[in-house]
C-alpha cells in the first residue's frame, strides 16, 4: 500500500492516474483503473461531443476524470462545459494555455489537473491555480516536448515547495513498472501518470496489430515527430511533437515535413486507412520509450496491481538498506 498526499486528496488506493489519451482511453479503460484502485481518465482529446458522451456512458458508477487538449479549447470549449455537466472526479487540461477554464473547472469541484513540459508552464499553472500539476518528460507518448522526465520532476516539486506546497506534484513519462513508481516517489511526485503501459492493456482502443508491434519495439524504436500531426492536418504548435514507434512513412518523411504538407491528398488518405485497418508499416503507434519495457497486454487492474507491488517491495527494500546501513 503506497499512501500519499494523492491517495488521501483523490480518495483512491494507489498513487497512479491513467493518461486521457485521446481515441485510445475510452470508458472501459478509465472505469477498470478507477475500479482498480487508481483514477482512470477518458481522453477527450480533440473535443468530439459524441465519442465522449458515449465513453462516459460506459463508465457506470465509476468516479472518472476527462482531458482535454487545451488549444483545442480554444476554438470551441463546450466540449468542456458537457463533461463538467458529468461531474468528473477531475479536468485534466494539456498542451496549451489552461487560464481561460480554471475559473469554471474550480467551481465545478472537479479537481483541476494541468500536465506542462517545462518549469516556465508549471509556474504559470500554478498561478492559474492547478490543483494538481502533471510534470511530463520527452520519454512520454504522445505529444510533448523535450525536457527528461528525471530531472523537470524534482525542479517542478522543488519549485511547488517553494511557492504552492498544497499543489500536488504527477510524474510522467516513462513509467511502466513499479520502478518508475518508486522513482517518481524518490523524485518528489505524489504519485505518476501512466500513458503507454495502459495503452497496452485489453481495455484500450488499440488496435491488435499495434499492441504487436509495439511489444515487438524497444524504446530504440521510438521517435519524436511532427509527421502525424501534418498528415492529420492538426495545427499543433511547433513546440510540441508526438513520439512514435518509427516505421515506413516516419523513415520516408519526418526530415521531409515541408514536401508532406504538398504532398498528394493520396498519401493522407492512405495514412487514415491505414490507421483503421492497423497497417503499422504506415500508420505509427503512438508509444513512449516505455513500450521497450512492455512484453504482453494485460487487464489494466492487473497491469496496476503489479506497479504498485513491486513498487512498495522497492521502497520498503531501500529502507531496510538504509536502515541496516545507518
Ligand atoms: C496513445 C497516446 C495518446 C495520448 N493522447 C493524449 C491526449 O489526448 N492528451 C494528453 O494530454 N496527453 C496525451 N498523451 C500523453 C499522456 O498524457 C502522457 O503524458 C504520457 O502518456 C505519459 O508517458 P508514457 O506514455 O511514457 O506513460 C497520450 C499518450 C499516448 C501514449
Amino acid at each position: 500500500m503506497l499512501t500519499t498526499r494523492l491517495t488521501e486528496r483523490l480518495g483512491i488506493a494507489h498513487p497512479v492516474i491513467s493518461a486521457p489519451m485521446a481515441n485510445a482511453a475510452g470508458g472501459g479503460l478509465a472505469a477498470a483503473v478507477s475500479r482498480a484502485g487508481g483514477l482512470g481518465f477518458i481522453g477527450g482529446g480533440y473535443g468530439d461531443p459524441e465519442w465522449i458522451a458515449n465513453e462516459f456512458s460506459k463508465v457506470g458508477n465509476q468516479p472518472v476524470g476527462c482531458g482535454f487538449i487545451t488549444w483545442v479549447l480554444a476554438e470551441d470549449s463546450r466540449p468542456l462545459d458537457e463533461t463538467l455537466e458529468r461531474s468528473p472526479a477531475a479536468i485534466f487540461l494539456s498542451f496549451g494555455d489552461p487560464a481561460p477554464y480554471a475559473d469554471r473547472i474550480k467551481k465545478s469541484g472537479a479537481q483541476f489537473i494541468c500536465q506542462v513540459q517545462t518549469l516556465k508552464d508549471a509556474r504559470h499553472a500554478i498561478d492559474v491555480g492547478a490543483d494538481i500539476i502533471v510534470a511530463q518528460g520527452a520519454e512520454a507518448g504522445g505529444h510533448g516536448e523535450s525536457r527528461g522526465t528525471v530531472t523537470l520532476v524534482p525542479e517542478v516539486a522543488d519549485m511547488i515547495a517553494k511557492v504552492k506546497p498544497e499543489t500536488l506534484l504527477i510524474a510522467a513519462g516513462g513509467i511502466g513498472d513499479g520502478r518508475g513508481l518508486a522513482a517518481s516517489l524518490m523524485l518528489g511526485a505524489d504519485g505518476v501518470l501512466v500513458g503507454t503501459r495502459f495503452w497496452a492493456s485489453l481495455e484500450a482502443q488499440v488496435h491488435a496489430n499495434m499492441h504487436e508491434a509495439a511489444i515487438a519495439a524497444s524504446g530504440d524504436d521510438t521517435l519524436r515527430t511532427s509527421v502525424l500531426d501534418v498528415i492529420r492536418k492538426l495545427d499543433w504548435a511547433e513546440r510540441y511533437s508526438v513520439r512514435v514507434l518509427k516505421n515506413r512513412f516516419s523513415d520516408r518523411w519526418h526530415e521531409h515535413t515541408d514536401e508532406l504538407k504538398m504532398a498528394d491528398p493520396q498519401v493522407a488518405e492512405g495514412w487514415a486507412a491505414a490507421w483503421a485497418t492497423g497497417d503499422t508499416d504506415i500508420a505509427n503507434s503512438i508509444v513512449g520509450e516505455v513500450t521497450g519495457l512492455i512484453f504482453d497486454i494485460k487487464p489494466a487492474a492487473e497491469i496496476l496491481e503489479t506497479m504498485v507491488s513491486e513498487a512498495t517491495d522497492i521502497i520498503s527494500n531501500s529502507f531496510r538498506q538504509n536502515v541496516k546501513q545507518g
